[in-house]
């Protein structure tokens, strides 16, 4: 089967492997997506791109990084998400689907979160929009990400501790889902990436989708042609499939994504455990969240937990339509180490003046393995602004003694 748009397959990935008393929510989602976001009903799509202007600051723009293109002997210009209101990517999915919650006739929104990201910016869009806003969040993630939660609560979002399991994404995201096979009429499941059941995979993609429609053309005026390479991170796949979809046709466009190799690959059985987040270059076929995709997993199919220094890649999961092209080989699947991303983050910090994402130093991370021609293009994108993991990033890089890392001695 082919890459089809309204089916939710692609390949043999994707699908609506959900329970029973999730699937009137998700045949309604698939309806009003099908209504609102692809036939613009009621002119859904005008005010979401406004809105996206006015509230999210877009567009966001395409610059030379010339600093990194001298390093690197071959043009390098970034994609700046971290320019987006709130910081990263994460608004431009947010704000559409909290939208689609008020075209829908829905009050009340819930979402789950891992490292707070999606969680604020869906609690960002709620206050914007005036809906009701509870976020699910293990109980792990919310000990190690507390600047987000006071952002979210600073919104008015109600937050949700989840304490069953690891604590972290994989049973956030179950409970959003129990939650939402009860409370249908009233509410909206905002899904923070472009994973879950179709309509998600779809509809997400479509949203962040804004994001290469705008480097195509900014790119044609910037650079003069089209890139010769696309690079995203990947953690469920939403920044990755934004900067890559009006891309796709472009056979002479190459498209990287970059995944979490965290500190080894593999998956350690023994111990139900990988040391890394790569389900989409070393994952196996299976079912989570309601699609089917690559993961990692044990021989048994039991899930296992992921690593990654970054917090938003840290999921066993991938997208369903990333899968798909993984295996068409229209995308290459790369990886790059806990230790790289680090350096790229003080790399990027110190000789272009920018502070990325830890997801986004993924990224930026694949320019030092990278084998581009001096006259290649390549367009990076900064998925999002790296102040949140300020803290995360002097505790490691102290760990690891970093040569790149500033010295933090005016604090002794
Ligand atoms: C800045 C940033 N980039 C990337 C990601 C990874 O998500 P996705 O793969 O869906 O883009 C996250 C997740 O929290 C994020 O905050």
């Amino acid at each position: 089967m082919s890459r089809a748009e309204n089916t939710g397959k692609f390949g043999q990935y994707g699908g609506q492997f959900v329970p029973e008393v999730l699937m009137p929510a998700v045949e309604e989602l698939t309806d009003a997506h099908r209504r609102y976001v692809v036939e613009n009903e009621d002119g859904f799509i005008d005010d979401f791109r406004k809105r996206l202007r006015n509230f999210g600051g877009r567009p966001t723009p395409l610059g030379r990084a010339d600093n990194l293109s001298e390093r690197y002997g071959h043009d390098v210009y970034l994609k700046r998400e971290d320019l987006v209101h709130g910081g990263a990517h994460k608004l431009n999915n947010a704000l559409g689907q909290a939208l689609l919650a008020k075209y829908m006739g829905k009050d009340r929104v819930i979402a789950e979160t891992g490292a707070g990201q999606h969680g604020t910016a869906t609690a960002m869009a709620c206050a914007y929009l005036g809906l009701d806003c509870e976020i699910y969040m293990g109980r792990t993630d919310i000990n190690r990400q507390r600047p987000n939660v006071f952002r979210m609560r600073t919104h008015g979002a109600d937050v949700n501790p989840v304490d069953v399991g690891s604590g972290t994404l994989k049973e956030a995201t179950n409970e959003a889902m129990r939650d939402w096979a009860t409370t249908v009429e009233d509410t909206h499941y905002v899904i923070g990436s472009v994973v879950g059941p179709h309509p998600f995979p779809t509809m997400v993609r479509d949203f962040q989708a804004v994001i290469s429609e705008e480097a195509r053309e900014q790119s044609r005026e910037v650079i003069g042609s089209l890139p010769d390479a696309v690079v995203a991170c990947a953690g469920g796949g939403s920044n990755t499939m934004g900067a890559f979809h009006h891309f796709v046709p472009d056979d002479a466009v190459s498209l990287y994504a970059v995944e979490a190799g965290g500190s080894a690959l593999g998956v350690e059985e023994a111990e139900s455990y990988a040391p890394n987040s790569a389900s989409l270059g070393t994952g196996t076929v299976g079912v989570l969240h309601g699609a089917r995709t690559k993961l990692l997993q044990t021989g048994e199919g039991q899930i296992v937990e992921s690593h990654s220094v970054s917090a938003g890649l840290d999921y066993a999961g991938v997208g369903p339509e990333l899968a798909y092209l993984v295996d068409e080989e229209r995308v290459t699947p790369v990886n790059v180490d806990d230790d790289d991303a680090l350096e790229a983050f003080h790399r990027l910090s110190r000789e272009e003046g920018i502070i990325p994402a830890l997801e986004s130093s993924h990224a930026l991370a694949y320019l030092e393995h990278a084998d581009f021609d001096e006259d290649d293009a390549v367009v990076v994108n900064v998925s999002g602004r790296g102040d949140k993991d300020l803290d995360t990033v002097i505790e490691e890089s102290a760990k690891r003694d970093l040569d790149i890392a500033p010295d933090m001695e005016v604090f002794r």
